[in-house]
């Protein structure tokens, strides 16, 4: 039993090294971000909404969010309606991170300027494996909330 988990650890290690090169299309997370939007901020802070698609078979995390309208971009979940800061959120294999209204979200604190509706913020997502993805976040009416996306 000890080996097999010592086995175990030493194949997850090798495979988080294998960030580039080698190793086969299929086991690296392939991600895609869409229905990305600001609601106007009302006051100093913001918060971001989007859904990362991964349709390769192996998951990934996102870890943080920069973006240059705030120094202070942290990535939050909402549960029992109070929100708290998570290290990460995970992207499954073949699945999807959903950041939406009443969930989870990015936070974005003590703006430099507040982006008006019709005007793009633009945001860098981190991963865990996958290369950052830069997004634009459209500015949308302070109560704006999609319905849920259609794949
Ligand atoms: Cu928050």
């Amino acid at each position: 039993m000890k080996h097999r988990s010592t086995v175990a650890a030493a194949i997850a290690l090798g495979a988080a090294l294998a960030l580039s090169g080698c190793s086969t299309e299929s086991e690296q997370p392939a991600l895609k971000v869409s229905g990305a939007f600001m609601p106007q901020p009302v006051d100093d802070m913001a918060a971001g909404f989007l859904i990362v698609q991964n349709s390769g078979g192996s998951a990934d995390k996102l870890t943080s969010v920069t973006s240059p309208i705030s120094d202070d971009v942290t990535i939050h979940e909402t549960k029992s309606q109070t929100m708290r800061e998570v290290k990460s959120f995970d992207v499954p294999a073949d699945g999807e991170l959903d950041l939406e209204r009443g969930g989870n979200h990015i936070m974005f604190m003590k703006l430099k300027q507040k982006p008006k509706q019709g005007e793009k913020v633009s945001v860098e997502l981190h991963f865990e494996k996958s290369d950052p993805i830069a997004v634009e976040l459209p500015v949308k009416e302070p109560t704006y909330n999609p319905k849920k996306h259609e794949h």
